[in-house]
């Protein structure tokens, strides 16, 4: 089975948990649409649930397939987030923000009662940070001096670009208005430890690890579907 059938079964089998009644969680990526068109489906079918998503591009993908949304100020706590990540451990940790949406996936996360992440099988890794450079959202005012205290942390980091456009290479804007550095670590053996210390640092929002946050990792697999819990 190819990686975009990985996702696409991964996903599909998250939606599975959605009930009517139910406030949803809509993570972000290209893995995640796959449940936002099933949820789609089941929605003009009778499901009965409200979305929140965690990304301008995630609420026009949820309006285009006519599924009902609404804000935190409206509904504070959250049921069950269907969600992806860039790189899972065996602990449940995950580096989250190759899409650039890891801050509103953290506030989203932090009011969900269940949190289920959907991986193809290149996520799975031993050690975060090993195959994903960490995304780490600042503020644009003074990012130079932010990115030299994120270094003493990471080594290295490289200012997003925005790919969207070709030669285009102006620096990414997040739906928040603010950068994204990616951080290449060797490695983060001690996930909790490194989100908070690059957290103390003035002019970060927040970086992409997620730690004892996620209940469920469903990973689509060449052999089919595996599980961690
Ligand atoms: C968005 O900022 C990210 O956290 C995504 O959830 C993550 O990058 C996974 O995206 P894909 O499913 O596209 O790999």
């Amino acid at each position: 089975m190819n990686t975009e059938n990985q996702k696409k079964i991964a996903a599909e089998k998250a939606t599975e948990s959605i009930q009517s009644g139910m406030i949803v969680g809509l993570g972000t990526g290209s893995t995640v649409y796959y449940a936002l068109l099933k949820l789609g489906t089941m929605v003009r079918k009778g499901l009965d649930i409200i979305g929140i998503p965690t990304s301008e591009g995630t609420e026009k993908i949820a309006l285009e397939q006519k599924i009902p949304l609404t804000t935190l100020a409206t509904h504070p706590t959250i049921d069950l987030t269907i969600d992806g990540a860039d790189e899972v451990d065996k602990d449940l940790n995950l580096i989250k923000g190759g899409g650039a949406a890891l801050v509103r996936e953290k506030i989203i996360a932090n009011a969900s009662k269940k949190i289920l992440i959907v991986v193809d099988e290149s996520k799975v890794s031993r050690v975060l940070g090993t195959t994903f450079p960490l995304p780490v959202e600042i503020v644009r005012f003074g990012w130079e001096a932010t990115q030299t205290e994120v270094n003493r942390i990471c080594g290295k980091s490289t200012l997003r670009q925005n790919s969207s456009h070709e030669g285009d290479l102006s620096p990414l804007i997040t739906d928040n208005g603010n950068y994204i550095l990616d951080c290449h670590f060797d490695g983060i053996p001690a996930p909790a430890e490194v989100e908070s210390q690059l957290n103390n640092i003035p002019g970060v929002v927040e970086n992409g690890i997620f730690v004892n946050r996620a209940d469920k990792i469903i990973i689509g697999a060449s052999t089919g579907i595996r599980y961690m819990e």
